[in-house]
């Protein structure tokens, strides 16, 4: 009979158990959800369990992959797009990696609209006004999109839809930067690809949907805030650590920015996703940055609706089916995954 896989679950939110319940009904596999976020002290209840699963804040650390590795995992399976909460050297050789690379592209590029048009139309201002019975507009007024220019810094499956809505729905004109430029997709949509400086001087707003890597940490910093035009508009829905957070609270208090949204933060790794109401928030810059009226924090929401869900779960158990069944992981990753010695392509595992 087949060996079905356990699989312990990190960071785990009623909505999370409720999803892959559902879709677990197909697969039959033992989950064991908990509550707590992946530490180097908690990495050992792995032991026993054949694979983890884990999400965005949970980090896999040097200590954590020798803790999983001596435990006899053998799967990590992220239920998340990005990966550099995983230290991929570390877990490279022992530990096969698995993520969900797009569960639902809309989802977040429909989110990133979202923050730019409420950021830009102050609804979130509007919304506490009308519940106090105040009816003025001073201080509302926004701008058309139409006509302006949105620079798109990343040109995934996110960054693309973003452009499209954008480009092809407000009529805005659409600066692109990528290292991998989709030429013809561009092309198709009369979109420019030009070099980063460029996109900074003549972009009323900026979106990043690139990933967090060396290249890219601090990408959004005192020098490249120095080169943007006064007023521009800047979403993050890609990672927290894209952003030098202090040097955008400096911009801001210069009233160089027009506005922020981010639904992420560079530490939010303390707070998002939970609770922090009734206590006193120990972080002085996210602290600075919520008292800005044009800055709109959203808690890492943007994956969130139902159909990602449903896709997360989904790819996640055909991942985890996959590599216990001994097939090909067409979602696996590795820090080799670039260069030659990575064996994916001829054998459907990267090592
Ligand atoms: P993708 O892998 O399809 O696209 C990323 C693009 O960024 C690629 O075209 C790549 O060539 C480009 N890139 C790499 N280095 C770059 C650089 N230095 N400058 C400019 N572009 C660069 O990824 P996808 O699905 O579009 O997601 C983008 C990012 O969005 C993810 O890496 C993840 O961090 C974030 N994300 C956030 C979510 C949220 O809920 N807020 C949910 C899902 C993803």
């Amino acid at each position: 009979m087949k060996h079905l896989p356990s699989i312990l679950m990190y960071d785990t939110k009623p909505y999370d158990r409720e999803f892959f319940e559902s879709v677990n009904q197909r697969y039959g596999f033992t989950i064991k959800y908990l509550s707590d976020r992946l530490t180097d002290d908690n990495a050992i209840l792995a032991k026993g369990y054949d694979a983890v699963c884990l999400f965005v804040n949970d980090y896999v650390t040097p200590k954590v992959a020798e803790v999983f590795a001596s435990a006899g995992v053998k799967l990590i399976a992220l239920r998340c797009a990005g990966y550099n909460n995983i230290d991929l050297p570390s877990v490279y050789g022992k530990i096969h990696v698995v993520r969900v690379p797009a569960y639902s592209p809309h989802a977040v590029a429909e989110h990133t609209v979202a923050l730019l048009l409420a950021l830009n139309r102050k609804v979130h201002r509007a919304y506490w006004r009308t519940r106090e019975f105040n009816f003025s507009l001073t201080g509302l007024m926004g701008f058309d999109l139409h006509g302006k220019t949105a620079g798109i810094i990343g040109t995934g499956q996110i960054g693309r839809l973003v452009a499209q809505i954008l480009g092809d729905g407000f009529g805005m004109r659409i600066l692109l930067h990528d290292p991998y430029p989709a030429g013809e997709w561009a092309a198709s949509h009369r979109f420019s690809y030009v070099p980063l400086e460029t996109l900074y001087r003549e972009s009323d707003v900026i979106s990043l949907h690139c990933p967090l890597t060396p290249q890219t940490i601090h990408l959004i910093n005192d020098e490249s805030l120095s080169l943007m035009k006064k007023g521009v508009f800047i979403v993050n829905t890609g990672r927290g650590k894209l952003i030098d957070t202090k040097a955008l609270i400096q911009a801001l208090k210069r009233g160089h920015i027009g506005a922020a949204g981010l639904d992420v933060y560079e530490e939010e790794t303390e707070y998002f996703f939970e609770d922090h109401s009734d206590t006193h928030i120990q972080d002085d810059v996210l602290a600075r940055l919520l008292t800005f009226p044009n800055v709109l924090v959203t808690s890492h929401q943007a994956f969130f609706t139902r159909e990602a869900l449903t896709n997360i779960a989904e790819t996640t158990l055909k991942n985890i089916d996959d590599f216990f069944s001994g097939r090909s992981l067409e979602n696996e990753i590795c820090y080799q995954c670039d260069m030659a010695s990575c064996r994916k392509k001829e054998t459907g595992r990267c090592f």
